[in-house]
């Protein structure tokens, strides 16, 4: 019986090195898509519009069907977890989230056991998603990364992070124990996308900057690690990337205590820092999402340079942050032609 491919990603992210990078874009399921627009407009609201698992299906296999991606991702948000927690969450349309008080800790703590049966759903859209997916192209999980998720949760809002960092010292046992909340319902929750069909799995930490060495040590790379190890103390194989964006010069120390197989890079990672971590790991990302949006010949060249620079070691091919919404068709395409000569 032939046996199915193993997708370039998951080869990559295992330890092989592959003549060209396998590719695809956080954020590349929805905001830019023309279709992802359509489907979105007939939703009630974006959290239900999420917990609807055939639309979540389909959102996450259209970015796939108009481009050479060698992954999805599984169409979902990291703000579904506050949400399973018990806090109110919702989407002001052209601003972004907003949630309600944040519970009492314990009170949160309490719903942790039912995390997964909040978001089934999501269960639900990784099975389909993986049923439909070509074998050669990988499917991807995530989360967020705790600290982040805790500063939505905190602030009850995105904005600049002075309001959780200031939450950070003012009340570390709290903090500490929200963590541990948001720990414990992540890996329940990534336990069920990997028994779903996701073969790996993305730690998005987006607010990981500003953070002094010992508060990051704490906040992030602590977190991710007792992620990782409660997985693999549960049979959990697949490869997973870690995403500490704003990280700095800690996303090597990161790389050392977080034990994860990839680490992303935002857009200000150099050259060197990527090459010294590839002799221990994956690394992933570092295309600005303005270039992309803005295309032409000035795109071209910085593919070429990222893929050369870090071609002496394993690199998937990324953006430093996620597509903008407004990026054109046009620039995707070309930047994927130039990725992959297709
Ligand atoms: O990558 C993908 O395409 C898969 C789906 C995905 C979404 N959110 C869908 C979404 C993923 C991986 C996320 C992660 C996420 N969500 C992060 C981490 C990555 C990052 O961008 O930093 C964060 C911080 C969030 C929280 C969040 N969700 C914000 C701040 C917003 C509003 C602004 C925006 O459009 O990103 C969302 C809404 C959201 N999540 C949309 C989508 C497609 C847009 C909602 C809409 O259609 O109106």
């Amino acid at each position: 019986m032939p046996s199915s491919p193993v997708p370039a990603l998951v080869r990559v992210l295992q330890g092989e090195k592959l003549d060209r990078p396998p590719v695809w874009f956080m954020r590349q399921a929805g905001r830019c898509l023309p279709e992802y627009l359509a489907l979105r407009s007939r939703a009630k609201d974006f959290i239900s519009f999420c917990l609807d698992a055939e639309a979540a299906t389909e959102v996450t296999l259209q970015p796939v069907r108009r481009f050479p991606y060698d992954a999805a991702i599984v169409f979902a948000d990291i703000l579904l977890i506050p949400m399973a927690l018990g806090q109110r969450v919702w989407f002001e349309a052209g601003e972004g989230p907003r949630l309600g008080p944040l519970p009492e800790i314990a009170a949160l703590r309490a719903r942790v056991p039912e995390t997964n049966h909040h978001l089934a759903a999501v269960g639900e859209t990784v099975r389909g998603a993986r049923a439909a997916l070509e074998p050669e192209r990988a499917l991807i999980g995530f989360c967020g990364g705790p600290w982040t998720v805790a500063t939505y949760m905190i602030q009850g809002r995105g904005g600049d992070r002075e309001e959780a960092r200031a939450y950070a010292y003012n009340h570390p046992a709290e903090l500490e124990a929200l963590i541990d909340v948001l720990v414990d319902a992540s890996v329940d929750y990534l336990e069920m996308q990997v028994k779903a069909g996701a073969q790996v799995l993305q730690i998005f930490e987006s607010w990981a900057e500003n953070l002094a060495e010992d508060v990051f040590a704490r906040l992030v790379t602590a977190p991710h690690r007792r992620i990782v190890e409660r997985l693999r103390a549960r049979g959990v194989t697949v490869p997973f990337i870690g995403f500490p964006r704003g990280a700095g010069a800690l996303v090597e120390p990161y790389a050392e205590g977080a034990p994860v197989q990839a680490v992303g890079l935002d857009t200000q990672a150099s050259a060197a820092i990527g090459r010294r971590l590839q002799a221990s790991h994956a690394i992933q990302g570092a295309l600005d999402p303005l270039m992309l949006r803005a295309g032409g010949e000035a795109l071209d060249r910085r593919i070429d340079e990222l893929i050369d620079q870090w071609s002496g070691g394993r690199h998937v091919f990324n953006l430093g942050h996620g597509v903008i919404p407004d990026t054109p068709m046009a620039h995707i395409e070309q930047a994927l032609k130039r990725i992959t000569g297709r």
